[in-house]
């Protein structure tokens, strides 16, 4: 199985952007504990964008291939449109999409407490630093085979 691991503006600069929001990890720690995670029989396809259009051309791509997504859209979370509408055409193929953050949103400043994403994602993760991707790693898999647990 393939998952595709996209990350939005400004999560390249992790590791050293608000330590004391989103932890010291860098996105590469972030996508290798995945890995770690995974074993041999998933393949982490990760990526970052600071572009709203790549990440758009992206989720159409994981819609025609079927690709399950984990997605921190992050500051497009509270007001991109665009990304809403394209995980909707992912989601409406019937392929998960899992949104995801570092921090907890809800608990930070009132304009991040709406994300215009969260309707048309399949699940949302939030709050668990690291751990809010290994969540959705493991609810893609629960999603791919109900009877594992
Ligand atoms: C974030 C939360 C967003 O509000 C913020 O703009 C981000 C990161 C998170 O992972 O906690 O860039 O998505």
């Amino acid at each position: 199985m393939r998952i595709l691991v996209l990350g939005g503006p400004n999560l390249d600069r992790l590791g050293t952007r608000e330590p004391e929001t989103y932890g010291t990890q860098t996105l590469a720690d972030i996508v290798d504990l995945l890995r770690t995670t995974a074993g041999s029989g998933v393949e982490i396809d990760a990526r970052q964008s600071n572009f709203e259009g790549q990440l758009v051309e992206w989720l159409h791509d994981a819609a025609d291939a079927r690709t399950p997504v984990i997605l921190n859209p992050a500051a497009l979370t509270h007001y991109s449109i665009a990304l809403r509408d394209a995980v909707s055409i992912v989601t409406e193929t019937g392929t998960p999409v899992i949104e995801v953050h570092l921090s907890n949103p809800h608990a930070r400043e009132p304009f991040r407490h709406t994300s215009v994403i969260s309707a048309v994602a399949t699940g949302v993760i939030a709050g668990l630093g690291a751990g809010s991707y290994l969540a959705a790693l493991e609810g893609i898999r629960a999603l791919s085979e109900p009877n594992r647990h």
